[in-house]
């Protein structure tokens, strides 16, 4: 008898990581269904993205996650719910696991995760306050008994290989770069595309209930310095590092304003910290995505790279 997919909800369909989610979700056949606000349907910075989910025959449901009702409707209708709500509203999803009580049916729950892991991170203000949200979240959903999964996704290429991690950049550079710390920690990148693949592979997997998982592919686990010679092979050129030390960084931050301020807050926690890649991942809470799923081909940092050559 073929296994049946689960039926997926996606809230915050419409957000950066979440278009990926919906795609990789209809692409594995699951049915698939968006919750969209209703002015984000005529938004034309949305069109493209709307129109996608149409030609991959993505189910739309309006809904608000302020609106209970409309919550518990569009809950009723699957049996995974994965939220992919940004920063501001990571304590309101208080109201997904609300309306999942409500619903009834719902036989997993993914939180706004997707990042580091937040139980073991070393970040400071502002980045410390987000990963604390997101820490004391993950108690609620695991006091509320729905049974969970936490995608620790790691860095997402999109965010930081275009510019190698150069905030104000729009490119990797050319001729200069700033190296946080001595660049010789371990971080960990993931396309988006690829982080979605194995999130949505978890969905009805056993071995991921109740636990983290992490996305570790060894051939992304790079020192910033192991990204720079790659670029630099690349471009045919040496650049050179102008080397941020610790307390220089942490000065900087202080003094920073946003956007830059996080993005320098988690270069910290990464790069300096080790965030990615200083812990050991225990059976007891985790397990790894490229064990899980050998199968899935995923995009090297080197191979991403090429795009910007
Ligand atoms: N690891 C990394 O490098 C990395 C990078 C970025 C983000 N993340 C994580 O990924 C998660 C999602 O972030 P993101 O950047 O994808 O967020 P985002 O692009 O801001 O997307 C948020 C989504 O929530 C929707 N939304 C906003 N208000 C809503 C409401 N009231 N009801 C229902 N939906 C609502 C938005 O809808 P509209 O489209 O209608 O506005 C949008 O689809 C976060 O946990 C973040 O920390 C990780």
């Amino acid at each position: 008898m073929a296994e049946t997919k689960s039926k997926i909800l996606i809230v915050g369909s419409t957000g950066f990581i979440g278009k990926h989610l919906v795609e990789a979700s209809a692409k594995a056949g699951h049915p698939t269904f968006a919750l969209v606000r209703e002015p984000t349907l005529s938004n034309p910075a949305k069109s493209k993205i709307i129109q996608s989910f149409k030609a991959l025959g993505v189910n739309f449901v309006l809904g608000d996650l302020y609106d209970h009702d409309s919550l518990v409707k569009a809950i009723k209708q699957v049996d995974v719910v994965i939220s992919t709500v940004y920063h501001s509203q990571l304590a309101d999803q208080r109201k997904i696991i609300t309306a999942i009580k409500e619903a009834g049916n719902v036989k997993r729950f993914f939180p706004s995760e997707f990042g580091n892991d937040v139980d073991r991170a070393h970040a400071v203000e502002p980045a410390k306050t987000t990963y604390a949200v997101k820490a004391d979240f993950r108690r609620e959903v695991e006091a509320s008994g729905i049974p969970y999964t936490y995608i620790v996704g790691n860095f997402f290429s999109g965010y930081f290989l275009p510019t190698l991690n150069q905030p104000g950049a729009t490119a990797p550079p050319r001729d200069k770069i700033v190296v946080l710390g001595d660049g010789n920690t371990k971080a960990i990148f993931n396309k988006e595309q690829d982080v979605s693949t194995y999130t949505i592979k978890a969905v009805d997997d056993p071995r991921t209930l109740n636990k983290i998982l992490y996305i570790m592919p060894p051939g992304n686990t790079v020192s910033f310095n192991e990204i720079v010679s790659l670029w630099e092979k690349k471009i045919g050129k040496t650049l050179e590092k102008i080397h941020v030390p610790e307390e220089q960084l942490l000065k900087k931050i202080q003094e920073a304003v946003e956007p830059i301020k996080s993005l320098l807050c988690y270069g910290y926690s990464v790069f300096v910290k080790g965030d990615h890649t200083n812990f050991e991942v225990e059976p007891t809470f985790g397990v790894e995505a490229t064990e899980l799923y050998p199968d899935v081909k995923y995009t090297s940092v080197d191979e991403y790279l090429n795009q910007f050559v």
